[in-house]
């Protein structure tokens, strides 16, 4: 809508440059709603509910939207391509794709290798147990096998603290070991914990606990730091006019207040 606005706008400029010499001023200096500028190519590995998963055919989730949001707002074409997480994660650093936009979390490790947008989500990891597991907080997990998604900072987690790791290339298998035994927990991003655990209807819960602090954002290739700039930009102007509250809002997910 805010497009045919601006069309008709950049009319009435043009009738009146026709009449009086107005050249260098006005609607021209919006870098927002241009006409498309070309493909934003996007990575994502949508095996992580809410923020992005299928729907049949379809990849949806809150990061999907955000992605479309963006890409609507500086004038791009969305291109969504569904890999393995660490394939997204290394297709950004490569340029193979414009950016990856999946619950990724931006850390120090990474921040060498890929440029990040803002931080816009602020995620944690958890654990989930079998309901009638004696597992209730991390320090039971001493000696247990914890299951976790391959090239995640959950799986970082838990290396780093020495626990004994099955990885699996997604979510749902690394919690369809802990239903059929195979590990005694999965450690995973909070909201991406339940997610998981209601699609198991009582036979799992997640443990109140969160075991680490930190922020997804936009990954890019280094030094892509017009598009980082766009982008940034891009994400200050939704947040502000209320669209990313809207989209989280959708997914049940709970922003924390800044
Ligand atoms: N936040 C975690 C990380 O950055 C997990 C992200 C997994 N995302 C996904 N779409 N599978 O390592």
């Amino acid at each position: 809508m805010k497009k045919n606005l601006l069309k008709i706008a950049a009319l009435a400029m043009v009738s009146a440059l026709a009449v009086s010499s107005l050249a260098g001023c006005g609607a021209g200096d919006d870098a927002s709603n241009t006409a498309s500028k070309g493909t934003l190519t996007m990575a994502t590995n949508a095996e992580f509910p809410p923020f992005e998963y299928l729907e049949g055919e379809e990849i949806v989730g809150a990061d999907v939207d955000m992605a479309k949001a963006v890409a609507e707002y500086l004038g791009y074409e969305l291109e969504i391509t569904n890999i393995d997480f660490d394939a997204a994660l290394t297709g950004a650093q490569t340029g193979k794709y414009d950016m990856a936009v999946a619950g990724i979390t931006a850390n120090e490790e990474r921040r060498q290798n890929m440029n990040f947008s803002n931080d816009y989500f602020k995620a944690s990891q958890s654990i989930i147990v079998n309901a009638d597991s004696e597992i209730k907080a991390a320090a039971d997990l001493e000696g247990k096998t914890v299951s976790c998604q391959e090239g995640t900072t959950g799986e970082q987690y838990l290396l780093d603290n020495g626990y004994q790791i099955q990885s699996f290339k997604t979510g749902s298998e690394a919690i369809t070991a802990l239903t059929t035994g195979k590990v005694d927990a999965v450690v995973i991003d909070n909201a991406v914990a339940k997610a998981l655990s209601a699609e198991q209807n009582g036979k799992t819960v997640v443990l109140d606990e969160a075991l680490t602090q930190e922020s997804y954002a936009i990954a890019m290739k280094l030094g892509n730091d017009e598009l980082t700039e766009e982008i940034n930009k891009a994400l200050a102007a939704l947040k502000e006019d209320g669209t990313l509250a809207q989209i989280f809002e959708k997914y049940e997910l709970t922003v924390d207040a800044e």
